[in-house]
């Protein structure tokens, strides 16, 4: 895809991004307490999801309508353009009333992540990265964390009922036997934006979906860190496990977590 084309889909994903974000927000605000419903164990829906996600996928189909779409909700198609996204990240915050989820919109051209936007709607925070040109928060540029010390680090560790609580509990005892310290906020794009932004070292996941990870692992990349080869595979349809992290602490985290 040539650079006009490139830029014309990062200008539209942060336009979309931002509306989406508006929604999300107006509904977060006013939406009823406990009005969720449940797609298996811990696995949070709300009514956000779907309207955030109709808003986003009828955007980029008047805009692009050559392009393919995958989504969390509707699902979707992989073809060489292709937008992964997630309408909430971070749905059971949202279901909780937990101020942390947001919108992430990936575009994935020839198999290469090639633009990415997260907007944080409740904490008016917006992340957007190109390919090539760099990553921003609120349009300022953005550096991954100069930690190289384990033990001075700060690792954020995903889980889900997708996989057994024993080997989540077993990367958490090996992660933080090495002196880092580690939390989980339960979204895991936003997990990934926070080591873009040098509040973390690293995120790491077992098993993830690509619609969380798609812009995130951009966002990591053009902030200068490292992150593995999550669409090796059938990482875009069937998910993968995640690593991404500030470069010198790559071994370590790779060695406890397991993921290569
Ligand atoms: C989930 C969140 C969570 C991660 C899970 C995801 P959802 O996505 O990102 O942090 O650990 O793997 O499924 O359900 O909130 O969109």
């Amino acid at each position: 895809m040539n650079d006009t084309e490139t830029q014309r889909r990062y200008d539209a994903a942060c336009a979309i991004g931002r509306e989406a974000g508006d929604l999300a927000r107006k509904m977060f605000e006013g939406r009823e307490a406990n009005t969720f419903e449940m797609k298996g164990h811990q696995d949070y829906l709300t009514e956000a999801d779907g309207a955030v996600e109709r808003l986003i996928t009828g955007r980029i189909n008047e805009l692009f309508p050559g392009d393919s779409v995958l989504g969390e909700e509707g699902g979707g198609s992989v073809g060489e353009n292709t937008w992964v996204l997630d309408p909430i990240d971070g749905t059971a915050n949202f279901a909780r009333g937990i101020p942390h989820f947001c919108i992430s919109i990936g575009f994935v051209s020839g198999g290469v992540r090639t633009a990415g936007v997260i907007a944080n709607p409740l904490a008016n925070e917006f992340y957007a990265a190109r390919r090539g040109h760099g990553a921003t928060l609120n349009g300022k540029p953005m550096k991954i964390s100069g930690i190289a010390d384990i033990r001075q680090s700060t690792v954020e560790l995903g889980w889900s009922s997708r996989l057994p609580i024993a080997d989540y509990l077993q990367m958490v005892e090996r992660v933080t036997a090495t002196g880092a310290g580690f939390r989980r906020g339960g979204s895991g794009a936003l997990g990934l934006a926070y080591v873009a932004a040098g509040r973390t070292e690293g995120y790491a996941e077992l098993h993830i979906n690509s619609w969380d990870v798609a812009a995130g692992l951009l966002l990591v990349e053009e902030a200068g860190g490292w992150a593995n080869d999550f669409f090796a595979g059938d990482g875009m349809t069937k998910g993968n496990p995640v690593l991404a992290c500030v470069p010198g602490l790559r071994a370590v985290l790779s060695q406890t977590t397991g993921i290569a």
